[in-house]
C-alpha cells in the first residue's frame, strides 16, 4: 500500500478554468480518506489527476516518494471504481471480477483466491455464476466494486461509488466499504458529495469548496472544530443554525445580542472576543439543531416560533424562526408543540460557534 503526497497542484482546464487550486495533502499509508464537497468544487478532478487520466497544470504528485507527474496511469499501480458500473455482459460475475488480474497474468489459483474472498466481503458468493443481466443495481455495483479490490494496488480510487444506489443499499454498503478497508488495509481515497458516507467511513475528511481545500481532518474534529463558516455548514444534518447577532458587553459580561435576545457567552468565548476585538461589532452565531435543550438556565433562553414539526421517532425537529432567524432545533419526542406556537429553547452555551463576518473563519477554532 502506498502514501501520497500533494506539492501546490493546480489544475487549470483547456477553457482556462482553474477548477484545483494550490492543493496540499499528505495521504499516510493505509488511510480511508474522503474528499467531500459541493458538486462541482473539483473532487472529480483531483482524483483523476491521482489517477493520471487528466494532466496535473502545475505542482507534484508524488506516490511512495516518487513523483507521478509523468507516469502514466498503468504504471501507478492504482485502482479506480467509477460512479457509473461497466460490467463486461457476456462475461459471469467470476469472469467480470477476475479479468483484470488475467490480463496481468495472474496465476488461476491466486485468481480464485482473490474472488473468492472479495465475493465473501461483498455478500455475492452465491451469484458468481450469473450474467450482469441477471442481477439488480446494487449487486452489479457490488461486481464492480469487487472486481476492484481483486486487484492489489497501491491504493483505491473510488468516485462516489455509492451514489446510484436506493438509501437501505447504500447503507449497507457503507459498513462493507468500511470493513474492506480493515480487512484490506488499504489505502483508500473516496470522493463523495454525501456527508453521511464522509462521517462514518473515513479516517480523515477533506472539505473543499471552488477547488480550494477548506479543512483536512478527522470526522470529529471537523464536526467539533470546524474552520470556518463553510465548513461548520457543511458537515450536519439538518444543518448548523447560523444567526448574525451583536457582541455587547452587559452587567460586567459579555453577551450575543439579537431580535430581543439576549445570551451570556462563558469565560473562553468573551476572552476570544475580546482579544479579537469584536466587542460592538456584529458576527455569525452558529448553533447546531442538537445543541439545544428543552430545559435550562433562563439566561440560556430563546423563543422558537414553530412553522413545521418532523417527528423521527427517537426525536423531533422543530423548524421555525428565532426573531427573524431561520431555525431548526432537535429535541426529544416528549417535547410537546404544535406549529404556530412558540417553544421556549436553551442554547448549550459551550457549544456554540461564533464567525467573523467579513473572513468567515471560526473565532473559536481551537
Ligand atoms: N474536462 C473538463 N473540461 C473543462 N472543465 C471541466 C472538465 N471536467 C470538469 N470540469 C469543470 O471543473 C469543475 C470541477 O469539476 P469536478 O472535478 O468534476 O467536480 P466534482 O467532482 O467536485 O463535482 C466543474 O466546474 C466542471 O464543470
Ligand atoms: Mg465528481
Amino acid at each position: 500500500m502506498a502514501s501520497l503526497s500533494f506539492v501546490n497542484v493546480c489544475k487549470t482546464y483547456k477553457n482556462g478554468q482553474t477548477v484545483v487550486k494550490d492543493f496540499n495533502l499528505d495521504i499516510k499509508d493505509r488511510e480511508f480518506l474522503i474528499l467531500v464537497g459541493p458538486s462541482g468544487c473539483g473532487k472529480s478532478t483531483t482524483l483523476r489527476m491521482i489517477a493520471g487520466l487528466e494532466d496535473i497544470s502545475s505542482g507534484e504528485l508524488w506516490i511512495d516518494g516518487q513523483l507521478m507527474n509523468m507516469t502514466s496511469p498503468q504504471s501507478r499501480d492504482l485502482s479506480m471504481v467509477f460512479q457509473f458500473y461497466a460490467l463486461y455482459p457476456h462475461l459471469s460475475v467470476r469472469q467480470n471480477m477476475a479479468f483484470g488480474l488475467k490480463v496481468h497474468k495472474v496465476p488461476k489459483e491466486e485468481i480464485d483466491k482473490r474472488v473468492g474472498r472479495a465475493a465473501k466481503i461483498l455478500h455475492i458468493d452465491h451469484l458468481l455464476d450469473r450474467k450482469p443481466s441477471a442481477l439488480s443495481g446494487g449487486q452489479k455495483q457490488r461486481v464492480a466494486i469487487g472486481s476492484v479490490i481483486v486487484r492489489q494496488p497501491k491504493a483505491y480510487l473510488m468516485d462516489e461509488p455509492l451514489s446510484n444506489l436506493d438509501a437501505k443499499l447504500r447503507a449497507q454498503m457503507r459498513v462493507e466499504l468500511a470493513k474492506i478497508h480493515r480487512e484490506l488495509g488499504a489505502t483508500i481515497i473516496y470522493v463523495t458529495h454525501d456527508q453521511v458516507e464522509a462521517m462514518t467511513l473515513g479516517t480523515r475528511i477533506v472539505v473543499m469548496n471552488s477547488g480550494v481545500i477548506q479543512q483536512a481532518a478527522s470526522p470529529n474534529d471537523i464536526y467539533q472544530n470546524p474552520m470556518n463558516q463553510f465548513v461548520a455548514g457543511f458537515l450536519g444534518s439538518p444543518s448548523m443554525n447560523f444567526m448574525p447577532v451583536w457582541v455587547e458587553r452587559r452587567e460586567e459580561r459579555i453577551c450575543l445580542e439579537f431580535n430581543k435576545n439576549r445570551l451570556f457567552v462563558n469565560e473562553i468565548c468573551a476572552k476570544r472576543l475580546v482579544e479579537g476585538g469584536y466587542l460592538g461589532k456584529r458576527v455569525t452565531l452558529g448553533i447546531r439543531p442538537e445543541d439545544f435543550c428543552e430545559a435550562g438556565p433562563e439566561e440560556q433562553k430563546l423563543l422558537l416560533n414553530v412553522d413545521l414539526k418532523e417527528v423521527l421517532g427517537a426525536e423531533i425537529l422543530f423548524h421555525g424562526h428565532i426573531g427573524r432567524s431561520e431555525a431548526c432545533v432537535r429535541l426529544s419526542p416528549n417535547v410537546k408543540a404544535e406549529a404556530g406556537e412558540s417553544l421556549p429553547i436553551y442554547a448549550d452555551m459551550d457549544r456554540i460557534k461564533l464567525f467573523d463576518m467579513d473572513t468567515e473563519q471560526n473565532i473559536l477554532y481551537i
